[in-house]
């Protein structure tokens, strides 16, 4: 192994760095930053370190990358995808203490943020002023704007207000030098030199330690209708989905659930859906803007649409409450699931017409390979979240045999004109796969990129790339 294990003298010079008591050592800590979201993995830190200015993430930079020693950025940890898991132990460099919203700027609708804000505290702020961030991952209410940023996370609003890289305008980072770079300008048009924003949005804290984000942010809709659509058919309801667009509609969210995914929700949370014998999935469609009676004729044209595809029944939510718990069991759907077993996540995205045939590949590749899926996520990006349960499969066949099962999915989505990630990104769980969607051309530019900006590779190595 190439890198150093910490010694005392290393703690002796982090700890003049950023202060004794932001180096944790203790069990506690490194047991909590030793997992993320994703399955049951374990991966322990040595040491746990939180800065809390630029100038100290870049002095650790600096001293780590002198001394050979792998740093792991970490925001809140709710990760899908093993991007803030230590693989190689070394150090969790935790953004917890840049939780600052530095200032929002209502004149040029933007913001500029620490990486530790709480993607809802920003929501919240900015809606306070009639503005609208709308990336919303499922775990708004936990997950850090820098980890949004290194996935590029998504969420239900992506189908109509695009995902986080579209509001990123500009962002401080440190490079695994500790040199200190911005990214661009706080602009919203942009053709000077290569595009470093965006190329450190999605770089899953492989490039550089992002310190500060500029994000653009848009007037807040002020009105939306939301309903819960069951059909009998799963594969209908697929169909259904690129139906709606092609009326003319573009809906600020639309997402599927199949059977099992509302059962697993409905034993987790205390939300009442309404579940017939016959009803196989649900798709959860919202539409906004500032005028009601246009979305009231909004809704009734998907109405029209979805006749084609035998629905059963359609639930509007008639209060602030009803969307509230809709909205809760959607989000609740990942946790209802690990909370039954523990499961993979993978996160297939292919263009939305092609989501039948996704859906009907996951399951025949299921059989094949003998698992069980549960299915769900943000159909209108044609993003399916396929929960891949363990509950009764070997150790051994979970860890030789599923993974050929996984390769079909990821075979299929590219054969389809899709790939393999679409908000969650590739980390540690998904490396081995990524042959899948590049050739070694495309390899080796992303590896050249990683090389040009992190020579010594100590930067959550371990990641996108098979060592
Ligand atoms: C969701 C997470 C898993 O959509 O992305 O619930
Ligand atoms: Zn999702």
């Amino acid at each position: 192994m190439k890198f150093r294990k910490i010694e005392e003298k290393h703690l002796a010079e982090l700890k003049q760095i950023v202060g004794e008591k932001h180096v944790h050592t203790d069990r506690e800590m490194l047991e909590n930053c030793s997992h993320d979201y994703t399955e049951d993995l374990r991966f322990y830190p040595e040491l746990v370190i939180s800065p809390g200015t630029t100038k100290e993430v870049s002095d650790i930079m600096k001293f780590c990358n002198r001394e050979m020693i792998p740093v792991t950025p970490r925001g809140a940890g709710t990760g899908l995808s093993g991007g803030a898991l230590p693989v190689h132990g070394g150090i969790i460099m935790s953004t917890s203490r840049f939780n600052k919203i530095i200032s929002i700027d209502d004149r040029n609708l933007q913001a500029t943020v620490e990486p530790g804000v709480i993607n809802q505290v920003f929501q919240d702020a900015v809606n306070e002023k009639g503005l609208f961030y709308p990336p919303d991952p499922a775990s708004k209410g936990s997950c850090f704007l820098g980890g949004n940023l290194a996935e590029c996370a998504g969420g239900p609003r992506a189908v109509k207000y695009g995902v986080t890289r579209d509001y990123v305008l500009n962002c401080e980072v440190v490079l695994p030098n500790g040199d200190i770079i911005w990214t661009g300008a706080n602009v919203l048009k942009n053709s000077t030199g290569y595009n470093l924003t965006q190329l450190i949005v999605g770089s899953e804290g492989t490039l550089g330690v992002i310190t500060k984000i500029v994000f653009r942010l848009i007037p807040m809709p002020t009105e939306n209708m939301l309903m819960l659509v069951s059909f009998y058919d799963q594969e209908k309801a697929c169909e259904a989905v690129s139906e709606i667009f092609r009326a003319g509609i573009t809906p600020s969210a639309l997402e599927f659930m199949e059977r099992d995914c509302i059962e697993y929700v409905m034993r987790y949370v205390d939300v009442k859906i309404p579940l017939k014998d016959n009803v196989m999935a649900h798709l959860l469609i919202e539409v906004d803007g500032n005028d009601k009676d246009v979305l009231f004729k909004e809704c009734e044209k998907i109405a029209a649409v979805l006749e084609k595809f035998e629905y059963d029944d359609i639930l509007f939510a008639d209060s602030s409450q009803q969307k509230a718990d809709l909205w809760k069991a959607r989000r609740s759907a990942g946790e209802a699931v690990k909370s039954h077993s523990i499961y993979k996540e993978e996160d297939t995205v292919v263009p939305r017409a092609e989501l039948p045939r996704l859906l009907r590949g996951v399951k025949e590749i299921g059989k094949k390979y003998g698992f069980r899926s549960v299915c769900y996520g943000h159909a209108g990006d044609g993003n399916l979240h396929v929960n891949i349960i363990k509950e009764e499969i070997s150790d051994q066949d979970w860890n030789e045999k599923v993974p050929l099962g996984i390769r079909e999915i990821f075979q299929l989505c590219v054969s389809l004109g899709g790939t393999i990630s679409g908000e969650h990104g590739i980390g540690y769980v998904q490396k081995s796969y990524l042959d899948i969607a590049f050739n070694e051309s495309q390899m080796n530019l992303m590896k050249g990129i990683k090389n040009l900006f992190d020579p010594k590779g100590i930067l959550n190595p371990g990641k996108i790339f098979n060592d």
